[in-house]
């Protein structure tokens, strides 16, 4: 596909990019003030799944309690969840805080500076790595994530499905290709930037503002009348199906039993309500004082990536012995915000708190 690629066509799109974000791109975020890599990092990495509303309250606490790497790195992992929770896909915490001791313990605290070496730093995919390049060092490296996949598709009229490698190695040639018009490196931020901005305010998945876009001219989706038919529809693997029993287990004054996860799996290191794989070996669990009383709530569904879990929590009130011989702490909802939890989790306990 690249190679119908007329060089008219190739030659006239990073300009395009580069000026509509002088003149209509965001320009007041935070993280676009900076060239240090840290902060620039930081907000890439919240970015990526995280619109950047909700980023725009979590980056400045983020940075208050850790204003830089060698903080960050003497952090207990604790404290990153504790910051980071709320933000979901708690894997991105966990590498921050990898990358941090590592960029320390093995490069003298020092980002290194190219797109290539921080590929090779945990969390940092080739996109991320790009965008981090071009905003700190200029380095002309070409970006790909979801919003820049979608401009790209529409303008080119690309019909492969960009979920399937062969699909996305193309996209990220064509990406490549593109750059080569940034005529200078100092125009790097700008046009990564623009490319962002377009995907996010005026190409966005749903209704897209054609009229206001620099591309429409030339643009293949625009024309055919149905630019949302692009990107191509991924064919996605159904998702596995999972029964999670979870007890919530209360005090007399109000505080819950929580466990903290294993190290691996979905809910890595997060504090959770006891988990069972069915009702019997949970009611198993609860002391026989207390099992009459178990309230089951109604069922609810929470959908990962490639999961769905179904989910069922029983309620009881114990006494204070029922953590004598388990593991986890008792917590009062005045700690639960501090705490990382898993999402459905925060839900339960808060739902059950109110009055
Ligand atoms: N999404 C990912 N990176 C971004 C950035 N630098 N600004 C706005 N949105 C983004
Ligand atoms: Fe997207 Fe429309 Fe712009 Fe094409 S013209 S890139 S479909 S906003």
């Amino acid at each position: 596909m690249p190679a119908r690629l007329s060089e008219a066509a190739a030659a006239r799109f990073a300009p395009r990019v580069i000026d509509w974000q002088r003149r209509h791109g965001r320009h007041d975020l935070p993280w676009q003030s900076t060239r240090d890599p840290y902060r620039v990092w930081l907000s890439e990495i919240m970015l990526q799944q995280t619109q950047v509303s909700t980023v725009l309250d979590y980056y400045p606490r983020f940075l208050a309690r850790f204003p830089d790497l060698a903080s960050l790195a003497q952090a207990q992992l604790e404290q990153v969840l504790g910051l980071w929770s709320g933000l979901g896909y708690y894997t991105r915490a966990r590498n921050l805080h990898r990358c941090a001791q590592q960029l320390v313990a093995e490069h003298g605290g020092q980002f290194p500076r190219s797109a290539q070496q921080l590929q090779a730093l945990p969390g940092i995919g080739r996109s991320t790595a790009a965008a981090i390049a071009a905003f700190c060092f200029g380095e002309r490296a070409a970006i790909l994530d979801g919003n820049v996949k979608r401009v790209l598709t529409r303008v080119f009229g690309i019909d492969d499905d960009v979920g399937q490698a062969a699909g996305e190695r193309a996209l990220w040639q064509l990406a490549e290709r593109l750059l080569q018009q940034v005529d200078a490196r100092r125009a790097m931020p700008r046009y990564t930037q623009g490319l962002m901005d377009l995907g996010a305010t005026v190409c966005t998945r749903s209704r897209p503002d054609c009229a206001a876009c620099p591309l429409q001219d030339g643009c293949v989706a625009a024309r055919s009348g149905a630019p949302e038919r692009y990107p191509a529809k991924r064919q996605r693997a159904p998702r596995s199906q999972v029964t999670l029993w979870l007890l919530h287990a209360t005090d007399g004054c109000g505080r819950v039993w929580l466990q903290q996860r294993p190290a691996s799996g979905i809910w890595a290191r997060l504090h959770c309500l006891p988990q069972y794989a069915s009702g019997d070996a949970l009611l198993q669990d609860v002391p026989e004082a207390a099992r009459a009383q178990a309230i089951e709530r109604a069922p609810f569904t929470h959908v990962l990536t490639h999961r769905e879990l179904a989910i069922h929590v029983v309620e009881v009130r114990v006494a204070n012995s029922f953590g004598a011989a388990r593991a986890g702490a008792w917590h009062a909802p005045d700690a639960w915000p501090a705490l990382g939890l898993p999402a459905p989790v925060r839900r339960v306990l808060e739902a059950a708190a109110q009055p």
